[in-house]
């Protein structure tokens, strides 16, 4: 992402976090799909120490994985959310370290270190092409051989992004601008993500989520695809 470009992202997410009108802006509690996933790593008694959140807001999927055990690296571009978490995390005593990062850039995390990484609504947010190209070879880069990936977004399906189609800035990318919070994002099928992915990662598991969830203050019938990924050996 250009400086400009990363500094009115910023912008619009200090906004954001001022006005709360996004559930993940407010809420404290873990998403219920890094519940799930995290419930299937045990199944699987697939186990893990280092971990990563990107995009990591305030910190709320961060402090959930903390407390199952793994030491976290969340990168968020604000540094106030990098603030708030570091001071929760040194009053819980949970091994929480924050940066204030693109994550469209390089990431400070060591080649083949991480056991999993989460992205909970982030990844839609980099509307840019190259940049999220950038974001996966840094994502596959920094998994251990066989790491989990887990991606959870809006589908195009969606009550609330969905009908923004419609207004589209370039629906051949299925962009959209969130009218209230002036924030732009992708859509995406599971056959878009499925293509987008396939060169680095191996499909696990997808699934599309129905809740009726607030946005800005009025409630949707919100659709989301949840994808566990695992790295490939080679790409
Ligand atoms: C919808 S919020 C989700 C926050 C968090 N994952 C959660 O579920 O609570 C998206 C977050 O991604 C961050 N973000 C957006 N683009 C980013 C980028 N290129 N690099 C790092 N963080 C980014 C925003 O600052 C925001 O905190």
């Amino acid at each position: 992402m250009n400086m400009s470009c990363k500094l009115q992202a910023q912008t619009a997410w200090a906004s954001e976090y001022q006005k709360q009108g996004i559930p993940s802006s407010f809420r404290k509690e873990p998403t219920g799909a890094l519940v799930e996933f995290m419930n299937w790593l045990e199944e699987k008694k697939i186990q893990g120490t280092f971990a990563a959140d990107l995009g990591c807001g305030r910190g709320r999927n961060s402090f959930y994985l903390a407390s199952k055990g793994f030491s976290v690296i969340a990168l968020d571009l604000l540094q106030e959310n990098v603030d708030t978490i570091h001071k929760e995390a040194k009053l819980s005593h949970l091994p929480i370290q924050a940066f204030a990062q693109d994550v469209s850039t390089n990431w400070p995390i060591e080649p083949n270190s991480l056991d999993l990484a989460i992205d909970i609504f982030c990844y839609k947010h980099i509307v840019n092409k190259q940049a999220q190209t950038t974001y996966r070879q840094e994502c596959w880069k920094a998994l251990k051989p066989d790491g989990f990936y887990f991606l959870s977004l809006a589908s195009i399906d969606d009550g609330f992004y969905g009908p923004l189609l419609q207004n589209s800035p370039c629906p051949e990318e299925k962009l959209i601008i969130d009218p209230h919070a002036h924030i732009a994002s992708y859509l995406y099928s599971l056959a878009d993500l499925s293509e987008e992915f396939s060169d680095r990662f191996t499909l696990i598991k997808a699934s599309e989520n129905t809740s009726q969830s607030p946005m800005h203050g009025k409630e949707y019938t919100r659709k989301v695809l949840n994808c566990i990924w695992q790295k490939r050996a080679e790409c």
